[in-house]
């Protein structure tokens, strides 16, 4: 039986297991999928585990940048963002891949039947999330990605990688609390990509004023969030008719994703997208 894992700190919530476990049983393959916790300290002692045991194994917070320097091949797009979410093993050499930007581009097909290229884009926050998916949005054509962080250093450090990746790509930072510029780039913004973590909480604010959403912004804005619940800025973006998605599609195309690098296999997004939806059937610990 082939194995897989997801691993991260924490990793309890996470819908891999029921997502590709249902793959697995979709395409009758001998394989099953687990999560472990795995503190950032155990990363090595897992992956000499895995180079022996794992077919592949997906990545969460805090890995996916700590990985990098442990395995043996890393895609171009991945090497950019300097994030790693899935790892092929094969003959004991660990591959490592990024699924979070090809998710994220689904996703929007999915939701708002609409593709990055010549699109423009602006990002809340510059962490993670932002890192993971900005690159696959140049490297597919975006026309122009703008980044709005608190901490004004750190969005101009990702748009200094961001234009030596493409240098024709339009590249432009704001501190997140300058509202006017804000103003002026939703007025001429196809998706807004919430990407900080505020939201996970359910006493968190937006992370920009909400009255810079308003309904005029409807007919040309989408809001993406890049986090999977009923966050403060999809209910703003519902009252003001704009639409809007929250972070399932990503997931789902992330790990479907996933499971064609690992398998060559199509993946099945409907008996994913259930399997996300109702966990894992034979995990008693869920
Ligand atoms: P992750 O890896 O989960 O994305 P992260 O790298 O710490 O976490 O990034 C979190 C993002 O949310 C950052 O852009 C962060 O802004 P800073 O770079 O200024 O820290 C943003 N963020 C977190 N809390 C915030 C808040 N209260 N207001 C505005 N932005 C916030």
């Amino acid at each position: 039986m082939d194995r897989y894992l997801v691993i991260g700190d924490p990793v309890a919530h996470s819908r891999s297991p029921g997502m590709q476990n249902a793959a697995f049983r979709f395409h009758n393959l001998d394989a099953r999928y687990e999560k472990r916790h795995v503190l950032r300290g155990e990363i090595a002692p897992f992956l000499e585990e895995a180079r022996r045991e794992l077919a592949g194994f997906n990545l969460t917070i805090p890995h996916k940048g700590a990985v990098i320097e442990f395995l043996d091949e890393i895609t171009p797009e991945a090497a950019a963002a300097g994030s790693v979410n899935t790892v092929t093993v094969r003959d004991g050499k660990l591959l490592g891949d990024s699924t979070d930007g090809y998710g994220l581009e689904h996703a929007l097909l999915e939701n708002f039947h609409l593709g990055p290229a010549g699109k423009k884009f602006l990002f809340l926050g510059c962490g993670g999330a932002a890192r993971a998916t900005a690159f696959h949005l140049a490297l597919r054509g975006a026309e122009t990605i703008r980044i709005a962080n608190r901490t004004i250093d750190k969005a101009g450090a990702l748009a200094d990688e961001l234009r030596r990746y493409r240098r024709d790509l339009s590249v432009e930072i704001s501190a997140i609390g300058d509202e006017e510029r804000l103003a002026f780039w939703l007025a001429d913004t196809d998706f807004l990509i919430q990407a900080t973590s505020l939201g996970l909480r359910d006493d968190d604010a937006m992370p920009l004023n909400p009255a810079l959403l308003r309904n005029e912004l409807a007919s040309r804005l989408r809001v993406f969030d890049t986090i999977y619940r009923d966050t403060p800025i999809l209910r703003r973006a519902a009252a003001c008719s704009i639409p809007a998605a929250g972070g399932m599609e990503m997931l789902i195309h992330q790990g479907a994703k996933s499971f064609e690098i690992w398998t060559g296999l199509p993946a099945p997004l409907d008996a994913m997208r259930r399997g996300f939806l109702q966990g894992d059937r034979e995990s008693c610990c869920d």
